[in-house]
């Protein structure tokens, strides 16, 4: 076969097989297999100095002809082949802007947790501020300053957990008040949300751990009407506009005098039904009068300043008000349970 029939098969064998290339891969192997250092053509440029030299020009030339023709088609090739690969990628990787997305799981407040930040608003709105407390407090600030001496009978109203070294954790958010007094001076008017534990067994209605909300007023010429009336404000707030409430005596060893305070039920307007146990009242909070020594001992003199108190149990609230029948369920963490509110 003459240089020129040869010539002819490989541009023709060259650019048949670029034409049908699919890939880089497959350019790369003709461009290698005609133009690499043991390739085709490469070949038949080496022979060139072996030929005649009458002939060498005319077939010098047509060999660059092919080769600069078959190089333009590698490179046209390549760009072909790169273009139809991203093309697909881009196909493949497309991302559907319209479709539907999916919404992360969003938790829900506690029950707990949703009464505690409405009584806040509720005693914000009347002008009292929230404070914080420790949950391990000292036997002086749970016990002692709350006139609640190491021998006195009131201790056992309350079976504490005690850890050492005088500290215990808090049974009643009513330290906070001691706290209180004896940061600021009168007038005072605050409330003080958090945990406390009793060593309790735990059943439908008690739990070692609870929450109580603590409230505290002291001013000029506070009374018992000031503590009424700021209750049933609360309370027809969070119960509705013709809730009543009801003081009954009792006794606190830090407030005097002391009482308990009921609302009337909510879900049988005052009937009697299983939620209040067939009385019409519910039982949510203790309160009374600050005592005078306690005053005292925070530094505020009695004879010009009085105040009330009162602890409110946020948990009871919680159950009362959801109608939740197991205070238990406050404390699992069935996410079932959790998420319904
Ligand atoms: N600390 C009392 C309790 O836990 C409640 C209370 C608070 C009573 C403030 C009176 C005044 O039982």
């Amino acid at each position: 076969m003459g240089i020129r029939e040869e010539l002819e098969r490989i541009r023709t064998e060259a650019l048949k097989g670029l034409a049908s290339a699919e890939d880089e891969k497959s350019v790369e192997e003709i461009r290698v297999k005609v133009l690499g250092k043991k390739g085709e053509l490469t070949a038949i440029l080496k022979q060139m100095g072996s030929l005649p030299a009458e002939e060498r020009p005319a077939a010098g030339r047509e060999a660059n002809m092919v080769r600069s023709e078959i190089e333009k088609a590698l490179s046209d090739a390549l760009d072909s082949v790169r273009k139809k690969m991203r093309d697909r990628r881009l196909a493949e990787e497309t991302v559907d802007v319209t479709m539907a997305g999916r919404a992360p799981a969003r938790g829900t407040l506690h029950p707990v947790s949703i009464v505690t930040e409405d009584l806040i608003d509720i005693f914000r709105s009347m002008g009292f501020d929230v404070v914080d407390g420790p949950e391990v407090e000292t036997e002086r600030y749970n016990f002692e300053a709350l006139n609640v001496p190491a021998d006195h009978p009131a201790r056992d109203m309350q079976d504490t957990f005690y850890i050492g070294d005088g500290l215990l954790l808090r049974t009643q958010t009513s330290a906070a008040q001691i706290r209180t007094m004896e940061n600021r001076t009168p007038p005072i008017r605050i409330v003080s949300p958090g945990r406390v534990c009793r060593a309790d067994e735990l059943d439908a209605t008690h739990s070692p751990v609870f929450h109580q909300m603590e409230g505290l007023v002291v001013d000029k010429g506070i009374t018992m009407c000031d503590l009424k009336g700021t209750l049933e404000r609360f309370a027809q707030e969070i119960y509705g506009a013709d809730t009543k409430v009801r003081f009954r005596p009792s006794f606190f060893p830090f407030t005097e005098p002391s009482v308990e305070v009921d609302v009337s039920c909510s879900a049988c307007r005052g009937e009697g039904c299983r939620v209040c146990k067939g009385s019409g009242w519910i039982e949510i909070l203790g309160a009374g009068m600050v005592h005078p020594k306690v005053l005292r001992d925070c530094g505020i003199d009695p004879d010009v300043y009085s105040g009330f108190a009162f602890g409110i149990g946020l948990d009871r609230l919680a159950t009362t008000r959801y109608k939740i029948s197991d205070i238990r369920l406050l404390f699992e963490n069935d996410l079932r349970f959790l998420k319904q509110f």
